[in-house]
């Protein structure tokens, strides 16, 4: 189902204060920004595939999982290729619908289905929402927490080599994007409670916007949030190029 859309000039996403200071870190000339050109899509098993060290050994099968009947289930086909076939997609659906801990998973095992690689990052406003998801999550699939999926908050990592779903706050991914200055160490990034609209958060949204129009496109943004406007965010990522809105979800 789609969102009412509002007016285009009243959608937009005010990014506040310290924009243009975020701006200008991330600026970067050529030399600083990696080449589009090395990147390929994560589909194709290509960059964004983890590097085995030498002598490691190799990382543990997805745990079997069964999902649990929530009400983002009924939807499930529906995100994954909405998801695959969108840069930008936007899901709002009540708190307990399962977006935080099912949907990651829903990507985890389609990509697992077609023996293709992936590596999620899904965003948390605080550190103990970062935690214990991370740990719920980890239980639910009989996994240690910390191997396939793990969190890192502040100085604190729980995360391995062989971690594919890792569950961060809002902070520690801006940090990492604004000194990467590129997002394709993930496949997908998870912006949840994106209405949270922290300082933290305005920039991450900023240099998201930035990143995925310049030199990460093939990456995939996520917006989760119970009370989204849709269309406000629909139009903050819209393509500069084009006039169409990013798809927006309501589970
Ligand atoms: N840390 C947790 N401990 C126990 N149950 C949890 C935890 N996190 C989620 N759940 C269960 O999973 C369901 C889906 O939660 P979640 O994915 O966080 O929903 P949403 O992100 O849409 O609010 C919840 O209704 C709850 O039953
Ligand atoms: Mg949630």
């Amino acid at each position: 189902m789609e969102c009412s859309p509002g007016t285009r000039a009243a959608g937009r996403v005010e990014l506040t204060r310290g924009k243009d200071k975020m701006r200008h870190r991330l600026r970067a000339g050529p030399s600083e920004v990696p080449d589009e050109s090395s990147l390929e899509p994560v589909s194709s098993g290509g960059s964004l595939q983890k590097q085995k060290p030498a002598g490691s050994p190799a990382p543990p099968p997805l745990a079997y999982y069964e999902y649990p009947s929530l009400p983002i289930t009924k939807n499930r086909k529906e995100l994954i290729s909405l998801i695959e076939n969108h840069s930008v997609v936007i899901i709002r659906g009540a708190t307990g619908s399962g977006k935080t801990t099912q949907l990651p998973q829903y990507i985890l095992d389609h990509y697992n289905a077609k023996n293709a690689s992936c590596n999620m990052v899904v965003t948390q406003p605080r550190k103990i929402g970062a935690t214990s998801v991370a740990r719920w999550v980890a239980t639910q699939r009989k996994c240690t927490l910390g191997s396939l999926v793990g969190y890192q908050v502040g100085l604190e990592k729980m995360a391995t080599e062989h971690t594919r779903l890792i569950y961060m706050t809002t902070g520690v991914l801006l940090q990492k994007l604004v000194s990467t200055k590129c997002l394709t160490e993930y496949s997908h990034i998870f912006v949840d409670e994106v209405h949270e609209r922290t300082e933290e958060m305005d920039f991450l949204l900023l240099i998201l916007k930035k990143l995925l129009h310049s030199n990460s496109r093939y990456v995939k943004i996520i917006l989760m949030s119970a009370t989204i406007n849709c269309r406000q965010f629909a139009e903050y990522f819209g393509h500069p190029d084009s006039w169409q809105d990013e798809p927006c979800l309501c589970v």
